[in-house]
């Protein structure tokens, strides 16, 4: 089976590259299984629950977030009935929602966890004895166990990979919004890749509106940043072929599409 990973979807540019070239994709790749984070999808800070319907509407099984998921308080109203809405299982005890999340698709079961790092991020539990935890559920109901490994540092990511290599799928890193080229497939046959990249405005920074960026960075006035409303757009995102039975990884590619890339790795 293949699983098609979609990055960080920023804002409305970010959506509308879903609504555009997530059927396209899925037709090309037929991928069992479509994964999508949007913890920056309503105008860069987290999730609304039509947003989320809108995501399902379009193609993608689940949707996973990140350090943006409580940026839209709409989500506290709709997270815990959202079945298929994954926040970073490490966050405290007590948090609404959680941080995994079974689907049927395709003739396949999957379980798909999000964690989050804890290297320039706020100090929340433990991501890889959260880790291990969630995966003994998951192994409980099936071996293709995909991991969205929300994190800042490239370190702390790549340590992930290893941590996990062989017990899962796949461990696929975001946040960062800029795609890395390190896709591999680890020695026990975990896919692994440091940054899948962001969906959205392609001439921002990081997809937020560069002026005010650049302002903060020149000032270190306090700036609020938007994501722009007009220009360029984005899509990034990872595709991976997975053994059915043993639930390892075959193969990983990263897509990226953007006006200097228009990239299928091989
Ligand atoms: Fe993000
Ligand atoms: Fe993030």
């Amino acid at each position: 089976m293949k699983i098609l990973f979609v990055g960080d979807v920023v804002g409305s540019p970010g959506r509308e590259m879903i609504k555009e070239y997530l059927p396209k994709l899925k037709s090309k790749y037929r991928p069992e299984l479509t994964i999508v984070n949007g913890e920056n999808a309503a105008g860069g800070r987290g999730i609304t629950e039509k947003i989320y319907r809108q995501f399902l509407n379009d193609g993608a099984n689940v949707i996973t977030l990140g350090n943006h998921s409580w940026d839209n308080r709409e989500v506290f109203e709709f997270i815990d009935e959202a079945k298929f809405l994954v926040r970073p299982g490490n966050f405290p005890e007590g948090t609404p929602g959680t941080g995994l999340s079974f689907v049927k698709s395709g003739g396949f079961e999957a379980a798909i966890i999000n964690l989050q790092g804890r290297t320039f991020l706020p100090a929340i539990d433990c991501p890889f004895k959260k880790a291990e935890e969630l995966i003994q559920v998951a192994r409980s109901k099936t071996n293709i166990i995909f991991v969205d490994f929300h994190a800042e540092a490239t370190s702390e990511k790549q340590a992930m990979g290893w941590f996990l290599d062989g017990q899962v799928t796949a461990v696929v890193g975001t946040h960062t919004h800029v795609q890395t080229a390190d896709n591999r497939i680890l020695p026990n046959g975990t896919a692994y890749l440091t940054d899948v990249g962001m969906t959205g405005p392609y001439d921002g920074i990081l997809g937020m509106e560069r002026e005010a960026v650049l302002k903060r960075f020149l000032t270190s006035l306090p700036v609020r940043f938007e994501v722009p409303k007009e220009g360029r757009k984005q899509l990034s995102a990872c595709l991976i072929e997975v053994d059915n039975k043993s639930g390892k990884a075959k193969k990983i590619e990263t897509i990226l599409i953007n006006d200097d890339h228009m990239f299928i790795s091989e």
